[in-house]
């Protein structure tokens, strides 16, 4: 596959943090590994068994992006999961992670604390698929139909109290399936959160599956964010815990790196991240070079969260 080639060793290295590469070479071969024996796309067989009925689910009409799918074999295949190395070839690596029976915790500012099973919360929710343009701040993107419902759902059934103002989402931590977390250097957990605002802007989504089957878990099974409109980056995985908080939340990229990756990440092709432009893209499959756009497309349904916060570092 040419997406695993050498010719983007070079333009990956100009772009990954150079702090997170030093595992590159020797993961280059783990990932080889993985293929040839066959794990690309799979959930845990507890995991799809938990979800069996429920996918695939309908698609969504608002909600599908007119442009060709990134191939599965990409999405499921090429991935940003720390916890698990530092190269994209996390499949093996992750499968370590046991994502059912998986508890999560809403707490917090809430009238409504609730502590449950992800297979409980789904029972509580309509699933859908919806295809977004997914953008890394690496300079890479795909377009991913996901599987899951609104974040705003978890907002309902918190009921924040009128002193929430960021809701916060915290991902497992458990250095012993994860072995990167046993680096002291970097601040597991991982974390990202959002405004209130833009946790209940309609685009907002969880995704428990991808290509109508169960979230592989290098995708970030059994539930992570999907925010199209901003970098990768800050669509956590595996989340465990949705805190809704009065102060807004440092994030893991934002502790790890403050000059390079701020808290709202915006996508925008103008504002250039300090060792690379972010003009244009990388499409992972086709290996096309496309414009990249304000709000990666999606102006129309999040520009106005950002009325009045010009002052505020809202593209990095
Ligand atoms: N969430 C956690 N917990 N750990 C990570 O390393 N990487 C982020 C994001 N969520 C990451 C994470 C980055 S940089 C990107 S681009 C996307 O996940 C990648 O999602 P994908 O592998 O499904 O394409």
């Amino acid at each position: 596959m040419r997406f695993l080639g050498r010719s983007w060793e070079m333009r990956e290295a100009e772009t990954t943090p150079e702090a997170l590469f030093f595992e590159r070479r020797r993961l280059i071969g783990f990932g080889a590994g993985a293929l040839a024996a066959g794990l690309l796309g799979r959930a845990h067989p507890a995991r799809a068994a938990a979800i069996d009925g429920m996918l695939p689910a309908a698609p969504s009409a608002a909600f599908h992006a007119a442009e060709a799918l990134t191939p599965e074999k990409a999405v499921t295949g090429y991935n940003n999961f720390y916890e698990f190395g530092f190269s994209k070839y996390v499949q093996s690596a992750s499968q370590k992670l046991k994502t059912s029976p998986w508890t999560i915790t809403i707490d917090g500012l809430v009238e409504k604390p609730l502590t449950l099973d992800v297979d409980d919360l789904l029972k509580k929710v309509a699933l859908e698929e919806r295809i977004y343009r997914h953008r890394c701040v690496e300079a890479w993107s795909m377009v991913v139909p996901w599987t899951g419902f609104p974040l705003a759902e978890i907002v309902k059934l918190a009921e924040p109290k009128a002193e929430a103002k960021y809701l916060r989402m915290e991902t497992f931590l458990d250095p012993k399936v994860a072995r990167s977390q046993n680096a002291p250097q970097y601040p597991w957990p991982y974390v990202e959160g959002l405004t209130m605002a833009e946790a209940t802007n309609e685009l907002a989504f969880l995704a428990v599956g991808v290509f109508g089957k169960p979230m592989p878990t290098q995708n970030g099974a059994p539930i992570r964010l999907v925010v199209p409109w901003k970098y990768g980056f800050k669509s956590a995985k595996s989340i465990v815990r949705f805190s809704f908080v009065a102060k807004r939340p440092e994030t893991f990229w934002e502790a790890l790196g403050p000059d390079e990756y701020g808290f709202w990440a915006n996508v925008n092709p103008k504002v250039a991240h300090p060792r690379w432009s972010q003009a244009s893209e990388r499409r992972v499959g086709p290996e096309d070079s496309v414009p990249t756009r304000l709000f990666n497309g999606y102006a129309e349904q999040v520009a106005g969260l950002y009325k009045g916060l010009e002052k505020e570092a809202l593209f990095m």
